[in-house]
């Protein structure tokens, strides 16, 4: 793949850049550049570039405004002791995408690309990856983008399509840090249904969860718990991150339904979890096995994990009528340990995940 580059003339100041960096939040400040791809039947993809950060103009009929078809994915670049910089399973991310792009009728990014485009973005702004110190894990989230760029109504797959990468320097996600976060059960709105886009990492699934993110807010909750679509009866996941279940008898439990977005931390878990003794299971999971697990003493704990909130303790689990509270416990504190471990370099990488950029 051939990038040609234009370096931003105004890169933010280097003052600048350490005030940023010192308390960076998520997703509120965008580094020097940005990636861009363009695709059309004719030509493939072409005109891969690198050029500084902006706004792009689009045309009022451009087709993502209208019809959504858009995918993106999220991932991080972690500065080690030693100043190197890597990326953890990008490959997954661009499998994953390669996944979504088929359910949303988009060309196919092939992986080398993928990998190849983040890494370059993370080398030329490369002054934007924090330095971490235990317990904050800043990083530089990554935000790789395809959408429907064609100029045109009618309801079909675009012919023209840009893929895009831009980056952001992220502390926690929660405000306040790595605390138990509190969450809603939504039992009016589901997120994905058999068939749906659930599995797929699209922009409209995040759409249609921010009138329950928005309950769920008003009821003091950080995020949204949903059920599965055909009975109401089973969990899926929180609005932008899987669960997991710890198990008095030492079983890890995660939701599988096939309608959920498949995490790569959440797969990334299951295989820890099972280096470390753990039994892992990933089924379906009743929302009464939660009320119920919680209050017999069955489950122990319970954590969500993301990209963007790594491994976060769940505190308590409201609903309409209820609720149940679980204490943050060892298991999820360890898990947490080892898995940011192995991502700053603190720990030996056993399974080959790391990916070295610089
Ligand atoms: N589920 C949803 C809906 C998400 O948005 C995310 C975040 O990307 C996840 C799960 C976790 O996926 P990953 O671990 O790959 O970040
Ligand atoms: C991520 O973890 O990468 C996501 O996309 C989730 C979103 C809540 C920021």
């Amino acid at each position: 793949m051939e990038i040609s580059t234009t370096s931003n003339p105004n890169p933010v100041s280097d003052e600048r850049l350490a005030e940023i960096l010192a308390d960076p939040g998520f997703g509120t400040f965008f580094t020097d550049h940005m990636f861009v791809a363009e695709w059309t039947p004719e030509q493939g993809w072409h005109n891969t570039r690198i050029e500084p950060y902006g706004p792009i103009a689009l045309d009022p009929a451009t087709a993502v405004l209208h019809y959504a078809q858009e995918t993106f994915e999220g991932m991080k670049a972690y500065r080690h002791a030693d100043g190197s910089v890597w990326s953890f399973r990008p490959e997954q991310n661009a499998a994953r995408m390669a996944r979504s792009s088929r359910r949303l009728a988009f060309p196919e990014l092939p992986v080398e690309e993928f990998v190849a485009a983040v890494d370059a973005l993370v080398k030329i702004d490369e002054r934007w990856v924090p330095t971490a110190n235990e317990g904050d894990e800043k990083s530089l989230y990554i935000r790789p983008f395809m959408f429907a760029s064609e100029t045109f109504l009618g309801v079909r797959a675009a012919q023209h399509v840009t893929f895009m990468v831009i980056a952001s320097p992220a502390g926690a996600y929660f405000k306040g840090g790595v605390k138990p976060v509190r969450l809603w059960l939504s039992e009016s709105y589901t997120r994905a249904g058999r068939g749906g886009m659930g599995a797929a990492k699209t922009g409209g699934n995040y759409a249609s969860s921010l009138a329950p993110q928005a309950e769920a807010y008003e009821k003091g909750c950080d995020q949204v718990v949903f059920l599965d679509a055909s009975e109401g009866k089973y969990i899926e996941e929180l609005g932008g991150m899987n669960i997991f279940f710890v198990y008095a008898d030492g079983r890890l439990v995660t939701p599988e339904t096939g309608t959920i977005l498949e995490g790569i931390t959440r797969a990334s878990i299951l295989e820890l979890a099972a280096k470390r003794g753990l039994k892992v299971e990933e089924r379906k999971v009743a929302i009464e096995e939660w009320q119920q697990g919680v209050a017999s003493g069955e489950i122990t704990e319970i954590f969500a994990c993301g990209t963007a909130a790594v491994v976060t303790p769940v505190g308590e689990l409201l609903w309409d009528g209820g609720s149940v509270a679980t204490p943050a416990g060892p298991v999820t504190t360890e898990l947490r340990k080892t898995l940011v471990d192995l991502q700053f370099g603190r720990a030996e990488d056993a399974f080959g995940w790391m990916h070295q950029i610089l």
